[in-house]
């Protein structure tokens, strides 16, 4: 049996307020992720989705519980690579630096990663900006380079945090297609929150709902669409187009307002 790419065991949280009040925001919470697998997390906002990134990358500890990362199919060591919600670029660096930054933080970035990082900037149509910083760009390109950025570095796993929120709708769609031909092409696994139910249906494989407080999993759907030509595979378009789509759609939602029910309740 093929190894899973994430396991989260046994997980739980607490931030405790200034007051001294504990606010539990996981108890016990398992979760895991397949290799070449994408799945998107949803939930209401609050519900602990970042938080939950924040522990998977390591930028937070959690109060209990395990997090264990599974290994390439060569048996080195997994990695992650992480895409904040409100991912910054460093106003010093240019673009390419920018871009090759997850690199570095890794190991010496060489010419051929500075190569890779132009191909991929063009691809976005960011070659002219390369040497340009920061504050020459618009949100949407921007988060175009912090993209560039995460999937340059080589991840076993990506977490994607509402990535393509501030895109026009064609960038959008090309950036879901790249996402969804990264998993087919290296095995790459995705989590992707997002609060846009089509996005979540026509990436993942799987939508989890997030929900309550503590949070938990309070609906698991798994997502097979059927999709015109290209050998079925689906891609950003067609998949929106499959027959089953609406019929996801509305069971997504309604998990999801029966979550936020749960929340209130409690
Ligand atoms: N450092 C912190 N200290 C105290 N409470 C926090 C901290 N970070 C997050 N929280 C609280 O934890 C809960 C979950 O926050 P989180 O940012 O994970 O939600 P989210 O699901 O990502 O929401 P959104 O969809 O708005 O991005 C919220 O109630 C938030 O106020
Ligand atoms: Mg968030």
């Amino acid at each position: 049996m093929l190894e899973n790419r994430l396991d989260v065991n046994n997980l739980s949280h607490a931030f405790i307020k200034a007051n001294g009040e504990e606010i539990r925001i996981f108890q016990n919470l398992e979760f895991s992720v397949g290799p070449a697998e994408i799945v998107a997390i949803v939930g209401r906002s609050g519900a602990g989705k970042s938080t939950l990134f924040n522990l998977i990358s390591g930028l937070l500890s959690p109060s209990a519980g395990n997090i264990s990362l599974g290994r390439r199919d060569d048996g080195s060591p997994g990695s992650i690579a992480y895409m904040l919600q409100k991912d910054l670029l460093l106003p010093w660096r240019t673009i390419l630096e920018n871009a090759v930054l997850g690199i570095e933080l890794q190991r010496p970035v060489t010419e051929a990663d500075r190569s890779r990082a132009r191909t991929r900037l063009a691809r976005y149509g960011l070659e002219s900006v390369a040497n340009a910083y920061p504050q020459a760009l618009s949100g949407g390109m921007k988060q175009r380079v912090a993209l560039t950025r995460t999937l340059l570095a080589n991840p076993t796993v990506v977490l994607l945090d509402e990535p393509f929120s501030a895109l026009d709708y064609e960038t959008r769609l090309m950036l879901e297609n790249d996402v969804i031909s990264l998993t087919r092409s290296e095995g790459t696994s995705v989590i992707l929150v997002t609060h846009d139910i089509d996005e979540a249906i026509a990436m993942s494989h799987r939508i989890v709902v997030l929900g309550g407080r503590p949070a938990k999993i309070t609906s698991e759907q798994h997502i097979t669409l059927t999709v015109e030509g290209s050998n079925g595979e689906r891609d950003a378009i067609t998949a929106r187009g499959a027959p089953e789509f609406p019929v996801y759609h509305k069971e997504i939602w309604s998990a999801l307002r029966a979550s936020d029910v749960a929340h209130a309740g409690v």
